[in-house]
């Protein structure tokens, strides 16, 4: 694992562009994993900047994102193919049918599970963004005695649907599930970034760096990946020795 340590959060939103820029411009066709929070929308916007100085095009590109909630569909604006939207896709040349989502209003979620499973099996992800959840989750991988490998439906904990609460207008509009690629997948992909940024973060990163790999801290299993880049900025990165 390599692990960065940025000063300031714009460094590592720079940091972190430039990574999954490279990575499209070496393979036009690369095929990004991307991830949703409020630790993206800085390293999305870099993006965004660069695309409009001409230093990348996403016309080949395809992007997958690791998650989505349950029963809102992407014209409700807490949605994660929203925001994707919002801070990403409209502002680039990416054409619409290269980039996917779980679908949350699918009637059937074990069968969009394995639509999407077979969609990433046929177009593996070369480089995979990712955030960290207080609880150690990643996507919506919650803490438990058992990690799913593919693309599932789960429970929100409260813990998460509290911390996501902020965006929505009240608790109870915060949705109780969501579909989330497995660590199984994510794992798969070939390098993965994990960007954290904040104090509150602290103790979690350090545990799921540093701590025993458990299913109970879900982000621990990033050890076992060979590629795995860890972005921090000072205050989430304060408990690493
Ligand atoms: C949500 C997302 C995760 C994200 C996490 C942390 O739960 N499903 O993919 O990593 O939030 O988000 P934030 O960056 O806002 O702390």
């Amino acid at each position: 694992m390599e692990i960065i340590i940025f000063d300031t959060q714009q460094e590592l939103d720079i940091y972190a562009a430039d990574l999954l820029i490279s990575v499209v411009n070496e393979k036009p066709d690369a095929v990004l994993g991307l991830a949703t929070g409020s630790t993206p929308i800085g390293i999305y916007d870099k993006i965004v900047e660069k695309f409009n100085e001409k230093k990348v095009s996403f016309k080949e590109a395809t992007t997958f994102n690791l998650d989505e909630y349950v029963g809102i569909g992407p014209e409700n604006d807490q949605s994660y193919a929203y925001y994707m939207n919002k801070h990403l896709f409209s502002h680039i040349d990416i054409p619409a049918a290269q980039t996917y989502l779980p679908n949350g209003m699918a009637a059937n979620m074990e069968e969009e599970s394995a639509r999407y499973d077979a969609m990433i099996q046929a177009k593996p992800i070369d480089i995979q963004l990712l955030g960290l959840g207080h609880n150690g989750h990643i996507g919506f991988n919650e803490p438990d005695d058992n990690l799913t490998g593919g693309t599932h439906s789960v429970k929100l904990k409260e813990e998460t649907r509290l911390a996501n609460a902020r965006f929505f207008a009240s608790m109870e509009e915060v949705p109780g599930y969501a579909i989330t690629m497995g660590v199984g997948s994510i794992l798969k992909s070939n390098t993965i970034i994990l960007a954290v940024r904040g104090a509150d973060k602290a103790e979690i990163v350090k545990e799921a760096l540093t701590g025993p790999i458990t299913t109970s801290v879900p982000a621990s299993l990033l050890q076992t990946h060979a590629r795995v880049i860890v972005l921090l900025d000072r205050e989430a990165g304060r408990l690493l020795g």
